[in-house]
């Protein structure tokens, strides 16, 4: 359906899962989250669905797995099937950190996955274990060239850039590109969540292209026919693509198609935003199909037209599903 603005929200990113087994410094706390959700708050597959066929009666085509890390989450596999069996949804993308990939990527491409949208923030391992705390680069490399041989298309790298801490590994990812068949997506930084977020960190998309074409060579725009808020170039000869998402210095806004449920069940107009609605409260007291919907309705109303509108949000990525 359409919001307030004109912009047609057929778009659902779920969190089914508020934990994570990595702790980037820029979204979580290096102890981790401390209010972590027990189990009977988090949201069940079969509540998750509900919403969705609600969902579909006002238009959602494309659905977005998310978390925390979603493969953490039990039966992620046979949820991702049920998901695919449904005729109304045209795409089912999955975000994780690729530490589970390998192990999983072939039952999630059997499930009818589509493709996947990996976290990788440097190419060092040093550097990976420093922003990332507790991670391995290794299980994430080999997780994505799983998802690539096993036929997830496209796999998408996004990179969270920041300065001083991986903006000298630009030109590595830029060049990256022209050995893979991957999207590798530079993300701006966000002040999202309690943590890490200083000006000094940020870097604009203008300067991040502006690295690449002084020391790697010229970008050619590529034109995508469902692009979402991100733009893509190439490096003349590259296999892979490189793509600048920049929810700081674009008006993205403008493209939003989105709806994000958490994984307690809080529906959520908008990223920048801490308004967010209780689905769950509702579904769990007995409500009516059409009271569901009704507040699904009121949620899509109350998207912010655009930035200048838009709070910092106080939770942290992890909990609202980047
Ligand atoms: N700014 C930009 N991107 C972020 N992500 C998490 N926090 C931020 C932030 N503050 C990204 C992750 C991942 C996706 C889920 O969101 O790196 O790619
Ligand atoms: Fe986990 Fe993603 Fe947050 Fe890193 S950014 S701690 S991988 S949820």
């Amino acid at each position: 359906m359409k919001d307030n603005f004109n912009r047609d929200i057929d778009y659902l990113r779920i969190s089914v899962i508020d934990r994570c087994n990595l702790r980037c410094i820029y979204c979580m706390p290096e102890e981790g989250i401390s209010n972590l959700l027990p189990h009977h708050e988090i949201l069940t597959y079969e509540e998750i669905l509900k919403i969705i066929e609600i969902g579909i009666d006002l238009g959602i085509k494309k659905i977005r797995i998310t978390g925390g890390e979603p493969l953490l989450r039990k039966g992620i596999v046979s949820f991702i099937e049920k998901l695919a069996g449904i005729e109304q949804i045209r795409d089912i993308g999955i975000t994780t950190n690729g530490v589970l990939l390998k192990k999983f990527a072939k039952d999630l491409y059997n499930a009818g996955l589509k493709r996947v949208n990996v976290s990788l923030d440097s190419l060092d391992a040093d550097k990976f274990k420093a922003i990332t705390r507790i991670g391995s680069i290794y299980e994430v490399l080999d997780g994505i060239e799983e998802a690539y041989r096993v036929g997830l298309q496209p796999v998408k790298i996004n990179v969270v850039v920041m300065k001083g801490i991986n903006d000298d590994e630009i030109e590595k990812f830029a060049l990256w590109s022209k050995d893979v068949e991957y999207q590798i997506r530079f993300i701006e930084f966000m002040p999202i969540g309690p943590n890490a977020w200083k000006k000094e960190l940020f870097l604009s998309k203008d300067e991040i292209k502006a690295k690449i074409e002084n020391k790697v060579g010229n970008l050619i725009t590529v034109q995508m026919k469902k692009a979402g808020p991100a733009e893509y170039f190439m490096l003349e000869g590259a296999k892979g693509l490189l793509g600048f998402i920049s929810p700081i210095t674009t008006h993205i806004c403008v493209r939003c198609n989105r709806l994000r449920l958490t994984a307690e069940g809080k529906l959520r107009p908008c990223l920048f935003s801490d308004k967010e609605v209780d689905l769950k409260q509702l579904l769990r007291s007995g409500a009516s199909e059409e009271e569901i919907k009704a507040l699904i309705i009121k949620t899509i109303h109350l998207k912010p037209q655009s930035l200048s509108e838009r709070a910092k949000p106080l939770r942290p990525m992890s909990t609202i599903g980047g």
